[in-house]
């Protein structure tokens, strides 16, 4: 059979190559032709074309250390540049993170995401030199992020096929080896045992219907000593409950168990981690999850009573965000 393009590009990047020795790699080489075959469905086309479509370029200017992720300048481009660029931002909506800025082109996304960055990272160790995964990496926003503090290696994974492509689309600006992507899900972190010195594991937890088996596959990719970064969903309350739905939460059928915070932090010390400290824990606000022209869905305000905030659609508890750092034993 003749593969795709798109599918041999995938399987040429061999970000794993230096970590042989380290993981299991053998693993890795069949999921990963496995996950190539995703790439191949007619489904990928509508991001596919567009962003492939996009020249590369290099030696432009970039800015990772501020809120807003900055490739390029306007003037860098021609206008058909520029509209080629125009055509695949906007292939790639909704945009959920960001901000992000592409050669003058400003991306509001869903989520202001530069506010979690900058309650996380007080609370991160010196990343220099460090193996970072970024769990449901999304965008490549926080990955971005990462990169001022010299990291030596960063994989973001996520499984959702859309996000390679937002992977291959930043790349076309900013090549950078530290910085790597894979369609891989957080069970696949088995096959890095031991690996990891920091994992960013944010969104995703309420997501999960084993959390606590997640939690102790991340536990088993970190190096003992090793940070983890947890940042979830949650309902108020001191005491340690979850809140399991009926059905839908905040009109959406993938939410298992809503944590109180000092749940969560049972959880982490039940799963393999200890030091674990709760260092912000607030409800959600529309002024960081709203609505934009570059995701244009319903969003947070949406998913609350109209007459009652403090509650979802539903009925039940309005969303708090509780974030955790907690240190692998
Ligand atoms: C709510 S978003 C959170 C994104 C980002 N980590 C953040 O905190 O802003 C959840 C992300 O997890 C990804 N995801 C879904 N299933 C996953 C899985 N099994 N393993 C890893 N990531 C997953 C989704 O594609 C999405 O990008």
């Amino acid at each position: 059979m003749k593969h795709t393009n798109i599918f041999r590009e995938y399987l040429k990047d061999h970000y794993y190559e230096p970590y042989t020795s380290e993981i299991k790699t053998d693993e890795l080489k069949i999921l990963r032709k496995e996950l190539a075959g995703k790439l191949e469905k007619s489904s990928v086309k509508v991001w596919e074309e567009p962003v492939e479509d996009v020249e590369l370029r290099s030696g432009d200017g970039f800015d990772f250390s501020s809120d807003t992720v900055r490739f390029g300048q306007e003037g860098d481009l021609s206008s058909e540049e520029q509209e080629k660029l125009s055509l695949a931002l906007k292939s790639l909506m909704p945009w959920r993170k960001g901000p992000f800025n592409y050669y003058g082109r400003e991306v509001d996304a869903e989520w202001r995401s530069h506010l979690k960055w900058d309650r996380v990272a007080p609370w991160l160790p010196d990343l220099k030199n460090k193996k970072i995964c970024d769990i449901g990496c999304n965008n490549e926003y926080y990955m971005y992020r990462m990169l001022p503090q010299d990291p030596w290696f960063v994989l973001g994974i996520d499984p959702m096929t859309r996000y390679y492509y937002h992977h291959r689309l930043n790349k076309k600006f900013h090549r950078d080896d530290r910085l790597n992507f894979d369609l891989l899900g957080v069970d696949d972190l088995n096959l890095f045992p031991r690996f990891f010195d920091v994992v960013f594991f944010m969104g995703i937890i309420y997501h999960r219907r084993n959390p606590l088996q997640t939690l102790e596959t991340l536990a088993g990719a970190m190096k003992p000593g090793g940070t983890l970064i947890l940042e979830s969903s949650g309902i108020p309350g001191d005491d340690p409950y979850c809140l399991f739905p009926e059905g839908r939460y905040m009109q959406a059928s993938g939410y298992w168990f809503l944590p109180t915070a000092s749940a969560l932090v049972n959880m982490l010390n039940r799963s393999g981690f200890h030091k674990v400290e709760v260092f912000e824990n607030f409800k959600l606000e529309t002024h960081e999850q709203r609505q934009t022209d570059w995701a244009v869905f319903y969003s947070l305000e949406q998913f609350l009573d109209p007459n009652d905030p403090s509650k979802t659609t539903e009925g039940y508890p309005a969303p708090t965000r509780i974030y955790i750092r907690a240190v692998k034993k």
